[in-house]
């Protein structure tokens, strides 16, 4: 009984110690970069450098007639290595949204463009998760986050797939997409899936950055005001907020109905 309960608290963690691992070393974040793309320590800072630039001097602009094709053919390792940049350079950020999934996240839960994993692995950590479908149009992320699972020890509470139809989950109980829903053709249609798959109990978290940024650092980002009205048409329509108290852009909400 004891040797059980040790293999189980080296995986499980509590909350607090999920947020300190995390700000501590964002997980193990660049070793799990060194060793997945088998670079030196040194190669570690090039690759991380000017990761944000690169990423969006990699988009062809109006010519990509399909928006995805962008994550799925043309970034290749350039998201991860944004990603990576961001989450190490922003940590306190990362940390409240980590925070903020904490009090919601429960039982089935979908990690929907889930990036490098870091909310993924940080709910595959915790007790009151039963299991967190990582869903990424990306191979490379989708490889990358696995590989983070299995030094992490949490793979079998996570499974990796390509679109939502392919985790065969009818309904979860927790919905997470983060910076995910400005990089869709229609964010619109999207929420109207999340909220097909969620129960009356589910919480959805939410959060957008409709806008291509001051410079065109995002050029992937989706700002067309007709399709960012229907989209908080359509949020506004389906979902009521619930409200939480971190200070951040990250909404929590329920089904209407
Ligand atoms: C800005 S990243 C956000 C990653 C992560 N959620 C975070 O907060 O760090 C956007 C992610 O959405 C993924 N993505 C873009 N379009 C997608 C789609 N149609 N289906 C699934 N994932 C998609 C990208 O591959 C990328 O990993």
């Amino acid at each position: 009984m004891i040797f059980v309960l040790q293999i189980k608290s080296k995986k499980l963690k509590n909350n607090n110690s999920i947020l300190k691992e995390f700000l501590d070393n964002a997980f193990n974040l660049k070793s799990h970069l060194m060793g997945f793309f088998s670079m030196k320590e040194s190669d570690l800072d090039e690759f991380l450098a000017d990761a944000k630039m690169n990423l969006a001097n990699s988009h062809p602009g109006d010519v990509l007639s399909d928006v995805s094709d962008f994550y799925s053919q043309i970034v290749g390792d350039r998201h991860v290595a944004d990603l990576a940049a961001w989450h190490i350079t922003s940590k306190d950020y990362i940390a409240d949204t980590l925070k903020l999934q904490q009090s919601f996240s429960r039982d089935l839960v979908l990690d929907f463009g889930g990036g490098i994993g870091t909310h993924a692995l940080a709910n595959a950590m915790s007790s009151t998760v039963e299991k967190v479908f990582f869903v990424d149009i990306n191979e490379t992320n989708r490889n990358f986050v696995e590989y983070r699972a299995n030094e992490l020890g949490v793979e079998k509470k996570l499974a990796f797939c390509e679109t939502i139809k392919d985790t065969q989950i009818s309904k979860f109980d927790t919905v997470v997409c983060l910076d995910v829903l400005e990089h869709l053709a229609d964010p619109a249609s999207q929420i109207e899936i999340f909220n097909e798959i969620m129960n009356p109990n589910s919480i959805a978290l939410f959060n957008w950055y409709f806008y291509k940024g001051e410079n065109n650092e995002y050029p992937f980002h989706i700002d067309d005001t007709q399709i960012v009205e229907s989209f908080f048409k359509t949020l506004q329509s389906n979902f009521l907020e619930v409200f939480h108290p971190i200070l951040i852009t990250t909404r929590a909400y329920k089904k209407i109905r």
